[in-house]
């Protein structure tokens, strides 16, 4: 992705917030939170990075966990300190450190982290294989990546997943946003040019990672991946 597409898909991906979750439950047909339920179970405890915390979604139900978020969007690192902190403090637990950045240059020091996660951002990496050098390099030996992201199959899968967020989610978009020119028609374009799950099974195993595994959990919405550092 190019500097100015990316500045640009950070602009619209702020403009989400205020309706960020209640249009991702739509477009999931309300299954998102099952898939963030199944990427909590895959998280060894210890000391985690969130990759593209977004406002916190995903972060705010991560027990018993050192967590980390990152994220380049100050906007977003706000939301999600404001409330994964409230959720985390009502739970006892010490707060999260909120850290502006990206993958690609990630502002920690080699073997820091039990584990990587990033759920719905990794589409949107600038350069995917630096971002996945970085995160090999942050990671400690034998610690995991969880990834999850809508990929495609094939080009036949990616036409109807396309269909399916062009028409379908964008009208919803629409609707709720109350505006034509709503943010959500870059996760579309997002969508359009992110590759196939294979494709990310190649890149990490060469930028190093062992064990990588895919598993689809529901068709044109959500694969995981995940790997282990050497
Ligand atoms: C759609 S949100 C995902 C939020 C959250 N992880 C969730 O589960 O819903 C994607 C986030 O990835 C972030 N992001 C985009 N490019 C990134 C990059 N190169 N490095 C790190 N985060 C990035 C965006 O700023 C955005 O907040």
């Amino acid at each position: 992705m190019r500097e100015e597409e990316w500045n640009e898909l950070q602009r619209n991906l702020e403009a989400t917030i205020p309706v960020y979750d209640k249009i991702n439950r739509f477009a999931t047909l309300g299954q998102v939170s099952r898939w963030r339920r199944m990427v909590r179970r895959m998280i060894p405890e210890g000391r985690v990075l969130e990759i593209g915390c977004g406002p916190g979604s995903f972060a705010e139900d991560l027990t018993g966990r050192d967590l980390v978020c990152l994220d380049p969007i100050p906007e977003m690192l706000k939301t999600a300190e404001i409330r994964v902190n409230e959720a985390r403090s009502s739970r006892g637990e010490s707060p999260a450190d909120f850290v502006e950045g990206t993958a690609e240059n990630l502002p920690f020091g080699e073997n820091s982290f039990d584990a990587v996660c990033t759920l719905f951002s990794f589409r949107d990496w600038f350069d995917k294989r630096l971002g996945l050098e970085e995160t090999l390099r942050v990671l400690k030996p034998g610690a995991p990546l969880v990834i999850i992201e809508p990929a495609k199959i094939n080009s036949i899968h990616g036409f109807l997943g396309h269909v399916w967020m062009k028409y379908w989610v964008a009208a919803y978009a629409r609707i709720v946003c109350g505006v034509k020119d709503h943010p959500w028609k870059w996760l579309t374009k997002t969508y359009l040019e992110f590759g196939t799950t294979r494709e990310y099974i190649e890149m990490l195993k060469q930028v190093g990672f062992v064990d990588v595994r895919s598993k689809l959990i529901f068709p044109g919405m959500a694969t995981i991946w995940d790997a282990k550092a050497p």
